[in-house]
């Protein structure tokens, strides 16, 4: 340890190993702003992380699970008001209003600073601040990145423990002057002398900012998932998008999945799917009975970063090392991966308890216990889902892993040059209109596909749940720069990947559409979903090799019903009617809202979209 880093001012000790001036100079202008009593240098170890949940299972912040029936898990109840992603208190603050575009909340960058000195000036007090380094992708890849979260939760440092590479061997990497992200994250409640704390606390007023300039991001009030954890949203997606269009690739809300087909041919897939629409299970998908030659292996659930490769073809690495999954609806038969994903070493957020300190959720199994303990501590009982409604898990319950507990997990998920995508995948969660799988014509189609994507709401984020909205790629509430200037992005990378695998003979991505939640007049699923998800991965596969058949519409190309693998399915055909079907008047209506939607984007709206909008429209009145 040594004392001091700069001459004038000495308050903390730092590990020698750490090289970095300009680190050390901002982690002491951090202590001098918030004050904390306690300076930690984590170094990412297994003893350190058993340290800190045993802590907090003393302060009440985490639950030691049963031990027998599910070893070295944590249950962390959060307070009620912080359950969720903030969207309306998440703010890209670019130089201009213009940068930030119209899908994100701007402020300028001069009065959120000042802002932000005012909220984080003592808010550590009484409390230990924690130096997490971290790496998002390969430790060293040229394709990664290093972030260092300052926070005062030990729960963000347990997650990021288990979410990212974190540990000591990343001041190797960064050296004397590596580049790295500022990450600073407060929970925004100081504690008096004597003051007890609570079992988890946070601030009413919550500010997650966002600064692409100088790749910096600030995040105060909440100890939830993506406003905390800032190797997640916040850097791999938001400060990652900036970094990706300046230096010529994609950071993209992505799973990417592997296939090895009965030919023991290998296939990557990476596909956009809006928050709780389904990427952790598409990911980690077990192929139905009677596709026994099938393998669907994971190479990540949430986030992709995608570089073009010396053939053209695209490249995608996982980001992260761990997963932040939506614990309601998962189950033995949705999804055995996932289940034992974490039947141990596994942290829950806001799951119930069950009378033997075990965990549950809605949808875990057909008929719940006779009692629990609800994710805020009241007694549950089967009679309160019924009378009252009252789930005893809250809808955005997590999990948190690490990616070597899936049994499934690809080994190339670890790659530095990461996998050739051979097919990208976009989805929305709709009710109505969306067909359940659409093949674009081409990339300027598929890109408009993705730019029009609509979904309803989920519980991922506050505010209403269920109601439509565009989120074109995903990435409405990710991207941190201009939605217009980031489809021109897509298309710019389109046109230099195709220039290159034409010269070079290879193949570019196939760009499909599906939608897993089209509704039957009753409010049921019409497409069983999850594993039977195979049958249509098998399609997109089987096109990308260029022998599958489908009938062309106005959209693109879609399978016929006996396009599709029925093995071991009793689908009727008017239920693949009903999946598949294209309502004339709901499409003109939805290319209305396409046109709505473009209005807002037209400041550098890319001209092939508007020309895609219109050959549609065309292609529908004919
Ligand atoms: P984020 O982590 O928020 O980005 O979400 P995600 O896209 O990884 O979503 P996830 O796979 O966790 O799924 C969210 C919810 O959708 C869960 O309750 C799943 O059970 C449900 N779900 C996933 N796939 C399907 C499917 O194919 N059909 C149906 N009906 N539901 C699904
Ligand atoms: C999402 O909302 O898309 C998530 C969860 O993956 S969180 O990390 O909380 O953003
Ligand atoms: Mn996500």
């Amino acid at each position: 340890m040594t004392e001091s880093v700069r001459d004038d001012i000495t308050i903390f000790r730092f590990p020698d190993y750490i090289q970095h001036k300009n680190l050390l100079h901002w982690v002491n202008e951090m202590v001098v702003l918030t004050q904390p009593d306690q300076v930690y240098w984590c170094d990412g170890s297994d003893a350190e992380y058993d340290r800190l949940c045993a802590q907090m299972v003393v302060a009440g912040t985490l639950k030691k699970l049963n031990a027998a029936k599910r070893p070295n898990s944590y249950l962390a109840w959060s307070d009620p008001s912080d359950v969720a992603r903030v969207e309306d208190s998440t703010f890209i603050c670019a130089d201009t209003k213009e940068e930030a575009g119209p899908t994100n909340h701007w402020v300028d960058p001069t009065q959120m600073r000042g802002q932000l000195k005012i909220l984080f000036d003592g808010c550590m007090r009484g409390r230990t601040l924690y130096v997490v380094p971290f790496s998002m992708g390969p430790l060293g890849s040229p394709n990664a990145h290093i972030g260092v979260e300052l926070t005062d939760s030990p729960y963000v440092v347990v997650n990021m423990k288990l979410m990212t590479r974190m540990g000591r061997a990343v001041y190797d990497v960064l050296g004397e002057r590596g580049d790295f992200v500022p990450c600073m994250h407060s929970v925004g409640k100081p504690l008096t002398l004597g003051e007890l704390d609570v079992p988890w606390p946070c601030n009413e007023k919550k500010i997650i900012a966002h600064f692409p300039r100088t790749r910096e991001i600030w995040s105060f009030g909440s100890g939830y998932g993506g406003n905390a954890l800032l190797g997640k949203k916040c850097f791999a997606l938001r400060i990652a998008s900036n970094i990706g269009r300046d230096q010529g690739w994609l950071a993209e809300h992505m799973l990417v999945l592997s296939v090895i087909s009965p030919d023991n041919k290998k296939y990557h897939v990476a596909a956009a799917f809006p928050s709780a629409c389904g990427k952790t299970n598409f990911a980690m998908l077990i192929p139905p009975k009677g596709f026994e030659g099938w393998c669907v292996r994971t190479i990540g659930d949430d986030i992709a970063w995608i570089h073009l490769g010396k053939d053209g073809r695209l490249y995608a690495i996982n980001p992260e090392a761990g997963y932040f999954g939506v614990a309601p609806g998962t189950n033995q038969q949705t999804n055995p991966n996932c289940m034992a994903s974490i039947q141990r070493d596994a942290i829950f957020t806001n799951v119930a308890l069950t009378d033997d300190d075990d965990v549950w959720w809605e949808g875990m199994t057909l008929s719940p216990p006779d009692h629990l303990l609800d994710w805020q501590g009241r007694d549950w009982t089967p009679e309160d889902a019924g009378a009252n409604g009252v789930c005893a898990a809250h809808p955005n319950a997590r999990f948190t892993v690490a990616v070597q507990n899936n049994p499934a997990h690809d080994p190339a998920w670890d790659c530095a040059q990461g996998v050739a995508i051979d097919a990208f995948v976009f989805g929305g969660r709709r009710s109505t209109t969306v067909p359940l799988v659409t093949e674009a014509r081409n990339w300027e189609e598929g890109v408009y596909m993705a730019a029009t994507m609509g979904s309803e709401t989920t519980a991922a984020a506050m505010g209403v749940e269920g109601v439509v909205r565009q989120d074109p790629f995903a990435m409405l509430p990710f991207l941190g720069y201009n939605m217009s200037d980031y489809f021109q992005h897509w298309l710019d990378i389109g046109k230099q990947s195709a220039r290159t695998c034409e010269a070079v003979g290879s193949a570019m991505p196939k760009i499909f559409c599906v939608n897993w939640f089209r509704k039957n007049t009753a409010g049921k699923f019409v497409w069983p979903g999850y594993g039977d998800n195979m049958r249509v991965l098998k399609w997109i596969l089987q096109r990308v090799e260029g022998v599958a058949q489908g009938t062309e519409h106005f959209l693109g190309t879609s399978p016929r019903y006996a396009d599709l693998d029925w093995v071991n399915l009793a689908f009727k055909k008017e239920d693949f009617h009903s999946a598949m079907a294209i309502d004339k008047a709901a499409w003109h209506e939805e290319l209305n809202l396409h046109r709505v939607f473009f209005t807002q984007l037209a400041y550098h709206l890319p001209e092939e979209l508007v020309a895609t909008h219109t050959v549609l429209t065309q292609r529908l009145a004919s």
